[in-house]
């Protein structure tokens, strides 16, 4: 079996008096595509968002490798190989395509101290991304992110998480909104994600959506996690779906 890559222990977090999680534990494995299901406030997002440092933990332990990791803002989480990607997630509308890329991570040209940014091969690399994600229309990487189809800002999302070669790619909800063709893509990309050795949280309400992709379902419901080892393969979606309303007892 795989080695462990991401190990989440006993986690707890309230947002004041509401208890969003309670003794949540998660393991994903390398190479690992882990769907995430549950119903309206099961605490899906706040999971994920705890482990990508865009909420602070009330309580628990994340080892990454092995090793306690400490993940206090999304910049530790990017660091230790997690890329988080909502719809419409961290891309500031106001810049270009190829700086949402390098967001933070800016090339920089020249020696340090007279730094400027290295706009021409920002463009580049997000021109030759744009078409590994299955942009095919001709759309220029100096593009403002506000000008997009939120396909489109997907895209641009995923393409920044496969240039950094993230260990841990999490998708919340990637598919909500977006067209047939950008769906599949965006299927494709987690298929693809795997076959290259990247772990991948995925969290989708069409769960026939979650079912093409993944190998193995975690199903919360109310702030734990009620089952988390349902194989896709000799499961059907309809048992899936008694465990995630809790008809299965
Ligand atoms: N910032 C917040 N402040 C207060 N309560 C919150 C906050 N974020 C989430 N919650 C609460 O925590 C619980 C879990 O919410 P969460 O967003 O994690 O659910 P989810 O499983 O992602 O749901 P959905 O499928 O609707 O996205 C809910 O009861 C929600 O109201
Ligand atoms: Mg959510």
């Amino acid at each position: 079996m795989a080695e462990e890559l991401i190990r989440m222990e006993h986690i707890h977090k309230s947002y004041g008096r509401i208890q969003a999680l309670t003794d949540v534990n998660l393991t994903v494995r390398q190479g690992e595509i882990v769907g995430l299901l549950g119903d309206n406030g099961a605490g899906k997002s706040t999971l994920i968002k705890v482990l990508s440092g865009a909420v602070p933990i009330t309580s628990g332990d994340i080892y990454i490798k092995g090793k306690k990791a400490a993940i206090t803002s999304t910049t530790d989480a990017i660091a230790h190989g997690i890329e988080t990607i909502y719809q419409d997630s961290a891309l500031v509308p106001q810049l270009s395509i190829a700086r949402n890329l390098f967001l933070g991570r800016e090339p920089i040209k020249g020696p340090n101290f007279l730094g400027r940014l290295d706009e021409a091969m920002m463009n580049q690399v997000a021109r030759d991304l744009l078409k590994r994600v299955g942009i095919s229309k001709n759309i220029p990487p100096t593009t403002n992110i506000g000008s997009l189809s939120g396909g489109e800002r997907q895209a641009v999302a995923i393409a920044r998480a496969m240039y950094f070669d993230s260990d841990l790619i999490i998708l919340d909800e990637p598919t909500n909104n977006l067209g047939v063709a950008e769906t599949q893509g965006v299927l494709r990309f987690v298929r693809g994600a795997r076959d290259s050795g990247h772990s991948c949280i995925f969290i989708a309400h069409n769960i026939h959506h979650v079912f093409q992709v993944v190998d193995r379902i975690v199903v919360m419901r109310r702030g734990t996690v009620v089952a988390d080892d349902i194989d896709p393969k000799t499961s059907t979606v309809e048992s899936v779906e008694r465990v995630i309303t809790g008809e299965d007892h």
